[in-house]
């Protein structure tokens, strides 16, 4: 396992990713009964953007570097929970510290929902466990993410959001991102699943986006943001997310939002946004 999220904390992909979990948060939030989040891959949930591995990259100065100046109201009353986890983190202002998603998800969910965060690199595992073994809320576990959810699936309270978001190192991982998805939609098929892809120049996209489209459940929404040209070798050119049992509004919600992060976050005339029904709600 070679990949660490430090390196990357801030880039392009995790605002796309944050914010849209942001804002799902604020849609579970509005039934009062408890909700669990799985995060399959958690990472270390709190990243230093002064740190020697964003310095190291400086991808954040790409990403969130650039969220600075405010957007329109409407689009601010939408990032509003988002930027005020990074407020808080951040209380000399400035920015500094930087949400992974479970932060952001500790932070904007209530004292009776609960978070299952699961992280396979050992040392990363290490730091997760150290980061939040005071919060009663948050279990975490260091374990593969496909025993993760075969394990911690279905949730107790029956509600619940889990988020897929693998690096997509090794060549089958697609293939076991499908596999794992569809083993989990089978325990829970109420869940709002939430999956991660990379748009570089390889098919990693195309099997993601067919693959989770044929598992046909409803109201399953892309959500994509490329900021630049996808060359061979040239890493990231932007991410996707598919959320499966959208929560209803939410795609209307990212119609707005996604275009204007485009806008801001694309280099040159490169930005681009689309979010689109892969299955629509019945
Ligand atoms: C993109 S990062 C996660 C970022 C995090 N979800 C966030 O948004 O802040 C992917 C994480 O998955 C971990 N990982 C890689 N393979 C894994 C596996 N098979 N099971 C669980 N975690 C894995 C990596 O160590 C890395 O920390």
């Amino acid at each position: 396992m070679n990949y660490r999220h430090a390196y990357h904390a801030g880039n392009h992909a995790d605002v796309l990713k944050h914010v849209v979990l942001a804002r799902l948060m604020e849609h579970m939030k509005k039934k009062d009964k408890p909700f669990r989040v799985i995060d399959a891959h958690a990472g270390i949930g709190l990243y230093d953007l002064a740190g020697i591995e964003a310095g190291k990259t400086g991808e954040w100065e790409g990403g969130i570097g650039k969220l600075a100046q405010p957007f329109s109201a409407e689009i601010e009353a939408l990032l509003a929970p988002y930027r005020a986890v990074i407020a808080a983190l951040n209380p000399q202002g400035g920015l500094r510290y930087y949400p992974g998603s479970p932060e952001l998800a500790l932070r904007l969910m209530r004292a009776n929902d609960r978070l299952v965060a699961n992280e396979l690199h050992p040392e990363d595992a290490i730091a997760l466990e150290q980061q939040y073994l005071y919060d009663p809320r948050c279990e975490v576990t260091a374990l593969d993410a496909e025993t993760c959810l075969k394990a911690k699936l279905p949730p107790p309270e029956r509600r619940g959001v889990i988020l897929v978001d693998p690096p997509y190192e090794v060549k089958t991982e697609a293939e076991k991102t499908l596999r794992m998805l569809a083993h989990g939609v089978r325990r829970f098929a109420q869940g709002v699943f939430v999956v991660w892809y990379p748009l570089k120049a390889d098919a990693t996209a195309e099997t993601v986006l067919a693959g989770v489209k044929e598992l046909g459940v409803p109201a399953t929404l892309k959500v994509q943001m490329r900021v630049r040209e996808a060359f061979s070798g040239g890493g990231l050119a932007g991410s996707g997310l598919i959320i499966l049992n959208t929560p209803w509004t939410l795609d209307t919600e990212l119609k707005a939002l996604v275009p204007a992060l485009a806008e801001r976050l694309g280099i040159g005339s490169w930005g681009q946004a689309e979010v689109s029904w892969l299955n629509s709600p019945t």
